[in-house]
């Protein structure tokens, strides 16, 4: 094209090809800068003719540098059309780049994987341990030296991780660019939490550490306020690192079972009995630690009424929504509780939500400053990598591909209802209805007898149904850390026939569908015959 110096009908015919190519391939920014040319020829004859003349000036410029000995590409690298060329590459980026430091707004659409990959070398060139406008000599013990070239660039390059002396959100000076990493990250996880449903929220921080443990700081982070409580009341959900969470951060926990529902198989938040708790002795209650995101047949708690309670006897409200996020139950519940009741935090797995890498949570807050006093009570310095993965998947996904993942968990959550009611029927099994849990299904095993139901469980494991999960029928004990509960796993101590749990977490994909259809047909037969083991 720059050669062919005329807009002759077919050179305009074979630029629109390009243009459609370009447009089909979604490929932003790039597209832009390569196709410059193609466009603007296109479009506006005007800018042809002045294209033409540029052209022409090009061929002079190509001539002379030929007669003068220089390589032709190079005499073409430096003319006005390259120049121009050049800078429209760079400088579209770097807008883009200035545009998300300075509002810190998660693109509508997606970013390309490349421009991601540029922007974060574009931050880690702010880190000291990286700048070329200054000899980084350090004469410090921690000046995120990296010994292995794999691990430098697995991180590509950053190694100052997040936060300064004790505050997970303070600025590094010596990690800009880290530190700027890491307050997009926030931002753009408060938008998210919005975008999925809690409009209400104020302040949103990423712990790199998982649900546990950032549960544990929150209370952990409360202990000053009141130095007289012993204990945190746990709304019984039979999920190890929760019940630890409490023991971790030096409380005693009071555990009160969910209640059954009389018109449902839903195990429903005992509000009267944590009432009670509450009422013998208010001073040394901490907090109470609810859960909205559960193995069915448990409920999400009464977050509404609990929340209520907190506020009517000054207590914390821990909220453990760890997988919540993507249900629109769990957020309604929580943004409801948040106006009528007291929500102090609700803290939610990277991972489960967000799709990353195990190894960070967030603490959402309905006012900001209660978050900064979380942030605040941070010992030491933080990895810097779960902020910049969930970074790099919100530029990756963009706000419409967050939605469109909520869309497509819940459309594909009622198929997998509707598939495994059916599957259920087929042999003899029935779906227990459990309206409030959206995420998470139950599935009772009585045709199983209760010493095979766990060997049903490991079957479907190594078939890789690795998610699926067999509570069995037992009246067994088991001790956490001193703790007995009876039947754990099931959330109460009741006596049940044994179920299966399955769940649809966001970015499921329909294959998991294919475990009701093709291997029901062994399952049938497997336990006509008691014959699990074959
Ligand atoms: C309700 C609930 N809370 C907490 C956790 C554990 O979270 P983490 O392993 O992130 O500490 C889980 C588990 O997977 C869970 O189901």
């Amino acid at each position: 094209i720059v050669r062919g110096c005329k807009s002759s009908g077919r050179q305009l015919n074979e630029l629109s090809k390009i243009r459609k190519i370009l447009v089909r391939t979604r490929y932003g920014p790039e597209r832009i800068a390569l196709g410059q040319f193609a466009f603007t020829n296109v479009d506006t004859p005007d800018t042809w003719t002045s294209y033409d003349r540029v052209t022409e000036r090009s061929c002079a410029a190509l001539r002379e540098s030929k007669e003068s000995g220089m390589e032709i590409s190079d005499a073409r690298m430096t003319t006005k059309p390259f120049r121009d060329c050049r800078r429209l590459a760079v400088d579209s980026r770097q807008k883009m780049f200035d545009d998300l430091i300075q509002k810190k707004v998660i693109p509508e659409e997606a970013w390309p994987e490349p421009m991601i990959e540029q922007f974060l070398i574009y931050l880690a060139n702010m880190d000291t341990n990286n700048r070329i406008d200054m000899a980084p000599i350090g004469a410090g013990e921690r000046e995120g030296r990296v010994a292995s070239p794999l691990v430098a660039r697995l991180h590509l390059h950053m190694s100052h991780g997040i936060g300064r002396s004790g505050n997970l959100t303070e600025c590094q000076p010596k990690a800009q660019g880290s530190s700027m990493l890491a307050q997009i990250a926030n931002e753009f996880v408060l938008q998210t939490i919005k975008l999925m449903g809690i409009p209400s929220c104020k302040g949103a921080l990423i712990v790199p550490m998982a649900t546990g443990m950032t549960l544990s700081l929150c209370l952990s982070s409360w202990r000053r306020s009141k130095p007289e409580a012993k204990y945190v009341i746990f709304s019984r959900i039979d999920q190890k690192s929760c019940f630890k969470s409490i023991l971790f951060a030096g409380y005693e926990p009071i555990t009160v079972d969910p209640i059954r529902d009389s018109e449902t198989d839903s195990l429903k938040t005992n509000v009267e009995g944590i009432r009670s708790v509450i009422r013998n002795r208010p001073e040394q209650v901490l907090a109470v630690l609810t859960t909205t995101s559960c193995f069915a047949p448990r409920a999400p708690d009464d977050v509404l009424e609990i929340a209520k309670l907190c506020s009517e006897f000054g207590l914390y409200h821990l909220v453990n929504n760890a997988y919540g996020l993507q249900s629109r139950k769990c957020v309604e519940l929580l943004e409801e509780a948040s106006r009528e009741g007291r929500i102090d935090a609700f803290v939610q797995s990277t991972d489960k939500n967000f799709l990353i890498p195990v190894g960070g949570a967030v603490v959402g807050t309905f006012k900001k400053a209660k978050v900064e006093a979380i942030a605040q009570f941070y010992p030491g310095r933080a990895s810097a990598i779960p902020s910049r993965d969930y970074m790099i998947t919100s530029l990756h996904l963009g706000k419409s591909g967050w939605r469109e993942l909520l869309q497509q968990r819940e459309e594909l959550f009622a198929l997998m209802k509707t598939k495994l009611e059916a599957f259920a029927r087929s042999i003899g099994e029935t779906v227990l209805d459990v309206p409030e849990n959206l995420i998470s299904l139950a599935m009772t095993l009585k045709t199983i007898p209760a010493s095979k139901q766990t060997l049903f469980g490991s079957i479907l494991f190594s078939r890789g149904i690795t998610g699926a999960r067999v509570v069995p029928s037992t009246m067994a004990k088991k001790s956490i850390e001193g703790y007995e509960f009876m039947n754990f796993g099931s959330h109460t101590a009741e006596q049940h026939v044994g179920y299966l749990n399955v769940a649809c977490g966001i970015d499921e994909t329909l294959s998991v569908l294919q475990i009701y259809r093709n291997p029901s047909k062994t399952l049938t037969v497997e336990c006509k015959h008691d014959n699990v083991r074959s």
